[in-house]
């Protein structure tokens, strides 16, 4: 009987129609704030992945017993702290670093999956960020990748990433073009 009533309590609060206004007006409110002011930004830059030489900047951290027999080493994780430059020149300026995760997550084809975020350190968009996180087909020419959020000038960002391969060598360094385009 007392449980009954406090179940009858609850039913109460949550169909409660003040309770119902409230949660639609911050609703409102938040809308008012940033809906209106949206625009679309597109940034191009290059990606450097190091993993060899003395002073790679993204190191293996983990693999499975089995990654060193898998075709795709599925199962690896790599951490990343890449420079992103304005060119594919690699002594070309840096405008932000990657930084994160990716991961070998597929194993009939070298997918990864990409956790990182590339914070731009130069320019109009300094000291923002902003975070991918998908699927990355490296074999393929051009691949597509989604911006889940950010922040500073990309508060709120959603998008995509258009990357692709503009060099590589065969153990694994490459630089990456990518063109992101962005709604904040
Ligand atoms: C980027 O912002 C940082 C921190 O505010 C500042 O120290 C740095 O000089 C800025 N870099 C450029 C290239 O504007
Ligand atoms: C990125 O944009 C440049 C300039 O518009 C274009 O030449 C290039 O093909 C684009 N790359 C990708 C992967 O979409």
């Amino acid at each position: 009987m007392v449980n009954l009533s406090i179940s009858f309590f609850f039913v109460f609060l949550l169909t409660a129609l003040p309770w119902t206004r409230t949660l639609d007006a911050k609703k409102t409110v938040i809308c008012r704030r940033h809906c209106r002011k949206q625009t679309v930004t597109k940034i191009q830059f290059y990606f450097h992945d190091t993993i060899t030489g003395k002073n790679p900047s993204a190191i293996k951290v983990a693999e499975a017993p089995s990654s060193a027999n898998s075709p795709t080493l599925f199962g690896t994780v790599s951490i990343a702290d890449d420079p992103l430059t304005e060119t594919p020149d690699p002594k070309s300026k840096e405008v932000g670093r990657a930084q994160g995760l990716y991961s070998s997550a597929a194993q009939q084809e070298v997918g990864l999956l990409m956790t990182l975020t590339y914070v731009f350190t130069a320019g109009k968009f300094n000291g923002s960020s902003v975070v991918i996180v998908g699927k990355n087909s490296i074999m393929n020419k051009v691949r597509e990748l989604p911006v889940v959020g950010g922040t500073g000038a990309f508060r709120f960002a959603r998008g995509y990433a258009l990357a692709s391969t503009y060099w590589a060598n065969n153990v694994g360094d490459a630089i990456v073009g990518y063109n992101l385009t962005v709604i904040h």
